[in-house]
């Protein structure tokens, strides 16, 4: 392990240094070739209320809806949406949707499953208003995994900036996922084909946190270490900084500020600039702009010690125990909760002194005892 205590800055590696003790294995089936996180389908329970958050203060563009569901994109998407919100009797996630890179590979898909021995099924053109066939699975850590390839299109807004507000959200960007045993969720997810952009790692080899990704940036989606599998939450983009400051200046305006759990800030893990929100079912959304490019094969991996102050936020702004704790429960293929299991390893909010929001360490303090920087010993 590379980290040491006294490491000042990320470490970068040419792969990533993530080893499992107790990895799933791995299929001899290839996995289905993934192009990028596509669509979550997220369950409510108040559609209007929920419509209310994602099309009226959000400003996501409403590609179809009726009496169930609406479906929803961002003004660069050209697939028929990003979000579907469907009604339900628990808040919760029924699936994580992929794009793969043609119909074919919805058999490769099957058969990676199969042999992992996950709960398999197609799903028929129409199963999800604008989506063609796909292969649903239970995937090995509890997720409720999708992937397509036909999709309708719609049109792509891009160029309609009289529809844009100041804080247009304009593509999907990623999903987190909570699960308890981080190293065996990145082991099955570089078998997916995924790859390490960014990891959280202590001195004694601990993984706190792992991003990972298909399209060319930092993620499609991150595994965060806690008790799961549940959703942590989903991203959406801007262009620029000033588009979140501008969502934050609209919730304040409609004493709505409640709805900002965290944030705005500049993240130290992917440098992008970010600001989360609680919609109306406590479905936690992130709204994300300017992380880096990581397209090349050898792009390398940065590693934070999880006692970097600056790694959740690079300004040092405190976490709230809120962010660590809460998450959204997930859903199995019959629409039934899964069951959460504990994380056995450390907590990235127990161990962080600075992390839990209250206090703030010094790397020149072996005990790293609170300090009174930041909001100190207040509590
Ligand atoms: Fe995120």
């Amino acid at each position: 392990m590379t980290i040491t205590p006294d490491s000042p800055e990320p470490v970068v590696t040419a792969q990533d240094p993530i080893r499992a003790a107790h990895p799933i294995r791995t299929p001899k089936a290839a996995p289905p070739d993934v192009v990028r996180c596509a669509y979550m389908e997220l369950v409510v329970t108040d559609l209007a209320r929920a419509r209310h958050f994602y099309v009226d203060i959000l400003g996501l563009v409403v590609t179809e809806e009726d009496e169930n569901a609406v479906y929803l994109r961002s003004f660069e998407e050209f697939i028929h949406h990003n979000l579907v919100l469907r009604a339900g009797p628990i808040a919760a996630v029924a699936a994580f949707s992929y794009r793969v890179r043609s119909p074919a590979e919805l058999d490769r898909a099957v058969e990676f499953y199969t042999e992992l021995g996950c709960r398999v099924e197609r799903r028929a053109t129409g199963f999800t208003k604008g989506i063609g066939d796909s292969v649903r699975v239970e995937d090995p850590l509890g997720f409720p995994y999708e992937f397509f390839y036909d999709a309708a299109h719609v049109e792509r807004l891009a160029w309609h900036y009289e529809l844009y507000t100041p804080g247009a959200l304009v593509r999907l960007d990623h999903f987190n996922q909570v699960t308890p045993d981080v190293p065996r969720a990145v082991k099955y997810m570089e078998d997916l084909g995924f790859r390490v952009t960014e990891d959280i790692q202590d001195a004694g080899g601990t993984v706190y946190a792992a991003w990972l990704r298909r399209k060319p940036t930092v993620h499609d989606t991150a595994m965060t270490g806690g008790n799961g599998p549940r959703m942590h939450h989903v991203a959406f983009a801007t262009h620029e900084k000033h588009n979140i400051i501008a969502i934050c200046d609209k919730l304040g305006a409609l004493r709505m500020s409640d709805l900002i759990e965290r944030g705005p800030g500049r993240h130290g893990v992917s440098n992008a600039f970010y600001l989360y929100l609680r919609d109306p079912d406590g479905h936690r959304i992130e709204i994300y702009t300017q992380d880096y490019y990581t397209g090349d094969p050898d792009n390398p991996v940065v590693t934070w010690d999880v006692h970097d102050n600056q790694r959740r936020d690079w300004w040092g702004s405190p976490v709230v125990p809120s962010w660590y704790i809460d998450a959204s429960l997930v859903l199995d293929l019959d629409g039934n909760p899964q069951p959460v299991a504990m994380r056995t390893e450390e907590s990235e909010m127990a161990v962080t002194i600075g992390a839990d929001g209250f206090s703030y360490t010094r790397k020149d303090d072996p005990e790293r005892r609170p300090s009174e920087y930041k909001l100190g010993a207040q509590l």
